[in-house]
C-alpha cells in the first residue's frame, strides 16, 4: 500500500482565530509531521467566491490564511500547499463529476436545504438568493478531494455529509468509467476540543465572538479581558465547569498547569487575575508565531512564490491524472485508435516502447504505434536504467518530451502517450 494521503481545504473568507488554530491549524501541522502520510493543504478560494463577493477580502484572506499556516509551522517542502484556483484541473474535474452526480443528491445537501427551508418559512421562492454555486458546492469539494485521490479528509462534523457525497460521486464515476478514484473518508478529531468564544458559545465568525489568532499583544489582552464570566467576587470559589476562560486555558496549557488553575479557581482567584494568567499563557505560545506571521505579511511576494511552487507540485499529479480522466470519459484525440471494444480486450492494439542497444554501445528506446510505425526515437543513454527512467517519466506526463529529439508528428506522440497512460 502506498502512503496514506491526507487532504484538507481552508475557505479563504476570513481571518484565522484561536478556534481555527486549536481546532484545525495546530493539529494539522502536527499530523503533517507524522511518517507515512502525504499531506495536501490548500486554500479553497473558489469556495470562498460562493460566500464572499468582495474581491479584496478574498485576496486579503488568502494572504492571511496562507501566512498563518506557514507561521504555525507548516513546511511547504514536506507537504503540498497550494491554492485551489492555481489548479485548473480541479474545475475541470468538477464538470466531469457534475455529469455523474444526481441532482437529487445535491438537493439533499444540508447547506442548500437550510437555505431553501429558510425561504419556504419566509414564504419566498424556495431558491430565492440561492446561487448555483451554493448548490454545486459539494461537487467542487468532491473534485478537490478526488483530484488527489485522498484517503482521509480531516474536517469538522459539519462537513461529514460533503465527504459522503464525494464518495458517492467517486463510486458512480468508477462504476461507469473504471476504477479511477479512491473513496475518501472523513477524519474527525475527537480529541481536539472546540474552543468557546468570548460569549461562551463555540468560537465562530458567525457569532462574532472570536479572538483573532494574530491579534497584537495589546488587542489580545483587551479581548481576553472581555471573556464572559459570572459575577463572583475575588475570594469566592469559581466553577471550572462551563467557564469559557477555563476551557480556553486548557486548550493551551499542560495538564499540570491546568490542574494549578483548577486549584486556583477552587481557592477563589479573582477573574482579573485568571484572565491575566490566560493572556500570558496564550501569548507565550502565539508570540513567536505572530512574529513570523507579521514578517510574512510584509512580504506577500514570498507567499505568492510559495503557493506557485505548491501549485507546480500539485499539478505534477493533477495534470496527468486529468489526462487519464478525460480519456476515460471519451474526450480524446480523434486519431487515437481505441474503439470501445478494442480498449477493453486488445492490449496488442496499444502503442509500445521498444528498448534496444546500438553498436555504439549506448541504450536507446523508441515509441511505436500499434502497427509498429515509429513515433518517437530517443538519443543514446549510458545504461538501460537511464533509458528506462525516461520511459517511466513519459508514462506519467509530457514534461520530459522537451528533452527528447523532436518527433516527426508530436501530436501523434502525445495521443499515443495518452492512450498508454489511460491503459495503465
Ligand atoms: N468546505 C470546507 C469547509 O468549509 C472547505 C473545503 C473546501 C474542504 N474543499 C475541501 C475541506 C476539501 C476538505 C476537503 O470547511
Amino acid at each position: 500500500m502506498g502512503p496514506q494521503r491526507v487532504l484538507t481545504g481552508i475557505t479563504t473568507s476570513g481571518t484565522p482565530h484561536l478556534g481555527n488554530y486549536v481546532g484545525a491549524i495546530r493539529p494539522a501541522v502536527a499530523a503533517s509531521l507524522a511518517p507515512g502520510v502525504e499531506s495536501f493543504y490548500f486554500l479553497a478560494d473558489y469556495h470562498a467566491l460562493i460566500k464572499v463577493d468582495e474581491p479584496t477580502r478574498i485576496q486579503q484572506s488568502t494572504l492571511e490564511i496562507a501566512a498563518s499556516w506557514i507561521a504555525c509551522g507548516l513546511d511547504p517542502q514536506r507537504v503540498t500547499f497550494y491554492r485551489q484556483s492555481d489548479v485548473p484541473e480541479i474545475p475541470e474535474l468538477t464538470w466531469l463529476l457534475t455529469c455523474v452526480c444526481g441532482k437529487g443528491l445535491l438537493n439533499r445537501a444540508h447547506a442548500y436545504k437550510a437555505a431553501v427551508d429558510k425561504n419556504t418559512l419566509a414564504q419566498a421562492d424556495p431558491d430565492h438568493d440561492v446561487t448555483a454555486g451554493l448548490f454545486m458546492y459539494p461537487v467542487l469539494m468532491a473534485a478537490d478531494i478526488l483530484m488527489f485521490n485522498a484517503h482521509r479528509v480531516p474536517v469538522g462534523r459539519d462537513q461529514i455529509q460533503h465527504i459522503e457525497m464525494a464518495r458517492d460521486m467517486a463510486a458512480s464515476f468508477n462504476h461507469r468509467y473504471g476504477e479511477h478514484f479512491v473513496l475518501p473518508e472523513a477524519q474527525i478529531e475527537e480529541t481536539v476540543a472546540t474552543l468557546p468564544g468570548l460569549d461562551g458559545r463555540k468560537m465562530s465568525k458567525s457569532y462574532d465572538n472570536t479572538i483573532p489568532l494574530f491579534a497584537t499583544r495589546e488587542q489580545l489582552k483587551k479581548l481576553i479581558a472581555g471573556i464572559k464570566t459570572d459575577s463572583r467576587a475575588p475570594g469566592e470559589a469559581k466553577d471550572t465547569e462551563g467557564s469559557a476562560l477555563f476551557q480556553i486555558y486548557q486548550a493551551f496549557a499542560t495538564p499540570e498547569e491546568t490542574m494549578l488553575l483548577r486549584q486556583a479557581f477552587a481557592d477563589g482567584i479573582a477573574w482579573a487575575e485568571a484572565k491575566q494568567i490566560l493572556f500570558e499563557r496564550i501569548d507565550h505560545e502565539v508570540a513567536p508565531l505572530r512574529e513570523r506571521y507579521e514578517a510574512l505579511l510584509r512580504h506577500p511576494e514570498q507567499i505568492e512564490d510559495l503557493l506557485r511552487a505548491g501549485a507546480i507540485k500539485a499539478r505534477a499529479l493533477a495534470t496527468p491524472f486529468a489526462t487519464r480522466l478525460r480519456h476515460a470519459v471519451g474526450l480524446r484525440d480523434l486519431r487515437s485508435q481505441d474503439s470501445s471494444k478494442k480498449e477493453k480486450v486488445n492490449k496488442a492494439a496499444l502503442p509500445s516502447f521498444k528498448q534496444y542497444r546500438e553498436t555504439d554501445g549506448l541504450f536507446y528506446f523508441k515509441l511505436v504505434d500499434a502497427q509498429g510505425k515509429l513515433l518517437l526515437q530517443s538519443t543514446g543513454y549510458a545504461s538501460p536504467k537511464d533509458a528506462g527512467q525516461v520511459i517511466k517519466a513519459l508514462q506519467q506526463d509530457d514534461a520530459i518530451l522537451a528533452a527528447l529529439p523532436p518527433a516527426p508528428d508530436p501530436h501523434a506522440v502525445q495521443a499515443a502517450l495518452q492512450q498508454l497512460r489511460a491503459a495503465q
